[in-house]
This record gives structure tokens, sequence and C-alpha cells, in this order.
């Protein structure tokens, strides 16, 4: 049976199993489903990103054979999402669009990172966590709200791939920061991530 529905017209369980503190407003679905092709080129582009974030983490992490090992297979793995995600635009005779502003990402680094020194190396991997949250929670949304089966379809698989992501990243952290640290960290940079997504406009992009 589903949750009910939050204040803001999300259920509890698109947050299920995730680190983050604040839901999706509604606004954001409603702005989704009124720009279905906008949001799939925005789409596209997050996959790319991520699967270039992971190629410059193997670069940033060289001598940590696990995390490389992982960075790899998820770099592939991000870029057959991207291969899929642009079928789907094709195949609806849309192209990619040019690459847009980074706005939420920026700002996630730039607030979380503010002030500190030994935590950097830290956050770049919880970092990169809550961005695989919050994709995760918005393709929930997506494979709840969406009328096309096929897409609703390819959402929910999507959404099971960005929850393994996003732990991928967690345990790495924890695994090298060690888990008490890495938790507390998690915990503050949750409330900055909240924040964010609290002020931002919504809008029909993945973030
Ligand atoms: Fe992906
Ligand atoms: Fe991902």
């Amino acid at each position: 049976m589903a949750s009910p529905p939050c204040s803001n017209g999300t259920t509890d369980d698109t947050l299920l199993g995730l680190p983050l503190v604040e839901p999706t407003p509604h606004a954001w679905v409603e702005a989704v489903l009124a720009n279905v092709p906008r949001v799939l080129g925005d789409h596209a582009h997050c996959e790319l990103k991520a699967a270039s974030t992971a190629l410059s983490l193997m670069g940033r992490y060289a001598d940590d054979l696990e995390l490389v090992l992982d960075l790899c297979a998820l770099a592939r793995e991000e870029m057959r999402h991207f291969e899929r995600v642009h079928q789907v635009l094709v195949s609806r005779g849309l192209r990619l669009p040019p690459v847009g502003p980074d706005d939420y990402v920026k700002e996630l680094r730039r607030r979380a990172q503010r002030g500190l020194v030994g935590q950097v190396s830290l956050d770049a991997l919880l970092i990169c966590g809550f961005v695989e949250a919050r994709s995760c929670e918005r393709f929930r949304l997506l494979a709840r709200s969406l009328r096309d089966e096929p897409l609703r379809a390819f959402y929910e698989e999507l959404a099971l791939a960005e929850a393994r992501h996003h732990e991928l990243f967690f345990s790495h952290a924890s695994r090298r920061a060690g888990a008490d640290a890495a938790r507390a960290r998690t915990a503050e940079i949750a409330a900055i991530e909240g924040d964010i997504v609290r002020s931002r406009k919504p809008s029909p992009r993945i973030h």
C-alpha cells in the first residue's frame, strides 16, 4: 500500500533508504510532466556527467584499487544509461540539447566544501552519493507519475540503479574515513542538500 502523502504532495516512500531529509516538492513533478522532452534532454546530460565524474574520480583516487575498480564499472554503466536515454530522445524525434547549467551540483559542492580542509576528500564521495540519491528519489517520482508505460518502466529500472550508486559512494566514504565520520558528515551534507532543494524553483530538469 502506498504511503500517505506528505504535506507537499510527495510520499514518504520516495525517500526510503536514502539519506535525503527534504522530499522533492510536488511542483517539480508538475513542471516535469508539463515538459517531458526537456527533462529527457537534461537527463541524458546527467548520465554523461555521471560518467565523466566517475572517470575524473578515478584519477583523484588512483591509489585506491577497490574504489578505482568500482568507478570503472560505474563509468561504463552511466555511459550505457546515456545511450539508452539518447535512444529514447531519438525515438521521439528529439535531439540531444546543448548542455545546461549545473546549479544544483555546483551549489552543493560550494556549500558543502566551504571552510573545510580535512574533509574535502570525504566530501567528494559523499556529494556524488547525494547526487545519486536525489536522482533516485526523482526517478521514483517519475516512475509513479508518468502516463507513458515504457518511460515509466524505464525510470523504475533507473531508480534501482541510482539507489545502488548512492550506496557505492557512501560505502567507499565509510571505508576510507570510518563509519562514524562518514555518518556525521552525511548528516551535515543532508541538511545543506535539503536546504538547496527547498530553495530551488521547480523546473523540468532532473536536479
Ligand atoms: Fe545513471
Ligand atoms: Fe548513477
